[in-house]
């Protein structure tokens, strides 16, 4: 966070920054000019988003005082224009106005290719690719192959609540391997534990998530291969959720779980999607890579049980428009802004919320606090303090769903002066006492 605008957000207490306005500031303290827009403030009410609109399974049921304009922290998708060869991929086939039954295009199997070598360094050929509506379905599909309903699957916890309810809701027993925090408050697994766990539940199928929702963690080489050591000693198949892979903060890299090792290679199906990249969850979408052939023919075919589960023609077009070279520019961007928000909100943190703990996340956007201090000390019950959010405006998330006692997930992917405005706000109106 450059201190030239700090200053200038506290001197005019601004509620928006143009792209020029930000430029100008980076410009003066030396920096590269941002070609790509991550600074207007989006009105996202009335164009179909449950980020400002949530639904009944936003469970913080509380109104928002008057006065205080919402800012969506909960739900993962961002609050950024999305990068400009996207929706001009999409507007390009809305011009000839026919929408049939389609195969998808060379040009699909090409730009995942060019994407897969270009951020992941990694050589994929047509075979390996498979499509499905979602990685959670892609999630779905490679358990079902790979176990039997009731059967246990290893996860790790923190956990990402659509696993929850998508392995819960199909009858796999998810047995929790928890992360812990070392010295330095880094999220860390626990091998020993990890093992423990395998051996007493008779565990063969492990569902990895690289870069971690919602701790943050991107895993490194060393914690992979160490992992896929334990893994190969064990039998266990790997599903590694890589949905969040080309959101990297601070300079971190993302090692593909596949890469470690031989073994890592034939027993791992990876799920990806540009959603989280380019902000696409609504499009709908997702594919996998999987280099073992009788595992990735099995997925497939799993996964083209219903029928129903076919790509759209928008979708491959945006992902088209995605993983092109204008794609890798934006995403560079948009990983810098993302750093400049994440490194302001953990300082902010550390500065003025007594008894609030977060490890900085390498990867997503997403903030896990740990608010069991700050709680105990004031006698503040986590639920009044969520609501005591909501009510100034800040759309933030329940971490208990997470499994996090004392945890509120928060979603930075909103332009910088909302961050800093919701910060202010949590500082004024809700870090204070206890309940009122
Ligand atoms: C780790 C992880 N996997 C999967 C998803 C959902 O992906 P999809 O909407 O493609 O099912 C999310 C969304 O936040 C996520 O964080």
């Amino acid at each position: 966070m450059s201190g030239l605008i700090k200053e200038a957000c506290s001197k005019t207490g601004q509620v928006q920054f143009e792209t020029a306005e930000w430029n100008s500031f980076h410009e003066e303290a030396g920096e590269e000019r941002m070609k790509y827009d991550f600074t207007t403030i989006l009105d996202r009410r009335g164009h179909d988003s449950i980020a400002v609109e949530p639904t009944a399974w936003y469970n913080i049921n509380t109104e928002t005082k008057p006065g205080f304009q919402r800012i969506p922290m909960w739900v993962a998708d961002m609050s950024f224009p999305t990068c400009p060869s996207v929706t001009k991929a999409i507007a390009d086939r809305l011009s000839h106005p026919c929408f049939g039954y389609f195969e998808p295009r060379e040009e699909y199997y090409e730009a995942i290719r060019f994407w897969q070598k270009e951020r992941n360094h990694t050589d994929v050929t047509k075979e390996d690719i498979g499509y499905q509506n979602g990685v959670l379905g892609g999630v779905l599909s490679a358990l079902r192959v790979l176990c039997s309903p009731g059967d246990n699957v290893l996860f790790h916890s923190p956990t990402y609540i659509g696993f929850t309810n998508s392995a819960g809701s199909y009858g796999y027993h998810m047995i929790h391997s928890p992360l812990k925090k070392d010295e330095q408050g880094i999220w860390r697994m626990d091998f020993a534990d990890m093992e423990r766990k395998i051996i007493e539940n008779n565990i063969h199928a492990a569902v990895v998530c690289n870069p971690y929702n919602p701790c943050g963690r991107v895993w490194t080489r060393e914690e992979l291969t160490e992992m896929m050591a334990l893994f190969e000693k064990h039998q266990v198949w790997v599903i590694a959720d890589e949905i969040w892979s080309d959101i990297l903060l601070n300079g971190h890299v993302h090692v593909p779980c596949h890469s470690v090792s031989e073994y890592a290679r034939m027993h791992t199906v990876t799920q990806y999607a540009p959603s989280k990249t380019f902000s696409l969850a609504g499009i709908v979408g997702s594919y996998h890579v999987c280099f073992n052939p009788w595992l990735n023919d099995r997925v497939k075919k799993e996964s083209q049980i219903t029928h129903y589960n076919q790509m759209s023609v928008l979708w491959m077009y945006a992902m088209i428009g995605g993983f092109s070279k204008e794609g890798t520019e934006w995403v560079d961007e948009l990983c810098a802004v993302l750093s400049e928000n994440i490194n302001y909100a953990c300082g902010f943190i550390e500065e003025h919320f007594e008894g609030v703990k977060v490890m900085k996340p390498e990867g997503t956007y997403m903030l896990l606090l740990d608010c069991r201090d700050y709680c105990t000390k004031t006698g503040t019950d986590l639920l009044s303090l969520l609501k005591r959010g909501v009510e100034y405006g800040v759309l933030w998330q329940d971490g208990r769903p997470f499994h996090e006692e004392y945890g509120i997930r928060m979603n930075l992917a909103v332009p910088f002066t909302l961050v800093k405005e919701a910060f202010d706000r949590l500082d004024r109106y809700v870090f204070i006492g206890g309940n009122e």
